[in-house]
């Protein structure tokens, strides 16, 4: 007997693809540029953009022009940005006071943004990286990263932060019990209303080198920092570490670096339901970059889909150095 086969298939999936209206009519997630937060290198001086080499595109700018690059990002569309201070390797120091001095460059760059676009939602990094003589995120004691006394460090860094006007505190440190003592500290010093985006699961990750470049990082850091950052062979502790943060008083958390780990942000956002971010870091962005430099890709289409990617996999918002020129596209 020959077997029946049907003389058409019984399901054309392909009905559904066939024109750019129907597309769009079935399309299952949609990337915005309200998704967007954009992280910016802040440094000392006056009127000075310098390129990052090792990140085409991205600059490292003096407070006043934050200030300015923030205006326009925010008319484009991008609501947020994230400050990180460079700190030259001579005003690097072992006791890292100037990570909670109310006039280093980073909260003075949060209140030029507040006062240039202050409709913009602001967001920190706290980890005393931009800060420490040997690059790492907490005191080094006898070759150990000791986690109480950096605790202690980062929340004055943190409610310094608020101080000058904050509206989101991005702890990327992996100390343990960093949240709790910087939310009670928030709350003491009457920041209610500042959040904390915790960086609870953050890999030990060969993609951050550009960005310790960008900071002037690389030439400090002493070992890796793999005490403290996660092991990228792990998916269950960064569930057990969500938990904690958020049980601590974390408002929203993210998941660094993004696209090699977007199975976990699928994870968190399944097992949480609560506001879920990832960070495209500098080594992903480097990357795309240098491609399309070289015509190997497509750059701006491989930008636009490697940001669906994260809104598919379960993000809410995505940190990206790519948040300007996007929310061009998306807008434009
Ligand atoms: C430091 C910090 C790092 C990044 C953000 N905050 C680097 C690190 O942990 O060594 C990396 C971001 C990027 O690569 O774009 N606490």
């Amino acid at each position: 007997m020959k077997p029946t086969v049907a003389p058409y298939p019984m399901t054309r999936l392909r009905r559904a693809r066939q024109s750019a209206a129907i597309r769009g009519l079935v399309r299952e997630t949609l990337l915005s540029s309200d998704d967007l937060i954009w992280p910016v290198f802040v440094r000392e001086g006056e009127n000075i953009e310098e390129p990052v080499p090792s990140m085409p595109g991205v600059l490292r700018r003096t407070v006043d022009r934050v200030a300015v690059a923030a205006r326009e990002a925010y008319e484009l569309g991008v609501p947020a940005i994230c400050i990180f201070p460079y700190t030259p390797l001579e005003q690097r120091t072992e006791d890292c006071a100037m990570a909670w001095s109310p006039d280093n460059v980073a909260n003075r760059a949060i209140r030029a943004i507040k006062a240039a676009v202050p409709e913009m939602a602001v967001m920190t990094d706290v980890a005393l990286d931009p800060y420490n003589i040997n690059g790492h995120d907490g005191f080094v004691v006898d070759g150990e990263i000791v986690n109480d006394r950096t605790v202690e460090a980062l929340v004055k860094m943190a409610v310094a932060q608020a101080e000058a006007g904050a509206d989101i505190i991005g702890p990327s440190d992996m100390m343990d019990g960093r949240i709790g003592a910087i939310r009670s500290a928030l709350e003491a010093a009457g920041h209610h209303n500042v959040m904390i985006l915790s960086y609870a699961a953050k890999y030990a990750s060969a993609f951050y080198g550009p960005f310790r470049d960008a900071v002037g990082a690389t030439g400090a850091l002493k070992g890796d920092k793999k005490t403290y950052q996660m092991d990228p062979a792990n998916s269950n502790e960064a569930l057990r570490l969500i938990e904690r943060d958020l049980n601590e008083g974390a408002d929203m958390v993210m998941i660094k670096p993004g696209m090699p780990y977007l199975d976990i942000v699928r994870r968190v956002k399944d097992s949480f339901g609560v506001p879920t971010f990832a960070y495209q870091v500098s080594g992903e962005y480097a990357m795309i970059q240098a491609a399309a430099q070289n015509g190997w890709i497509d750059g701006e289409k491989v930008m636009m889909e490697s940001l669906a990617g994260f809104k598919r996999a379960g993000c809410d918002g995505v940190l990206t150095y790519f948040a300007p020129a996007a929310a061009r596209l998306l807008n434009g």
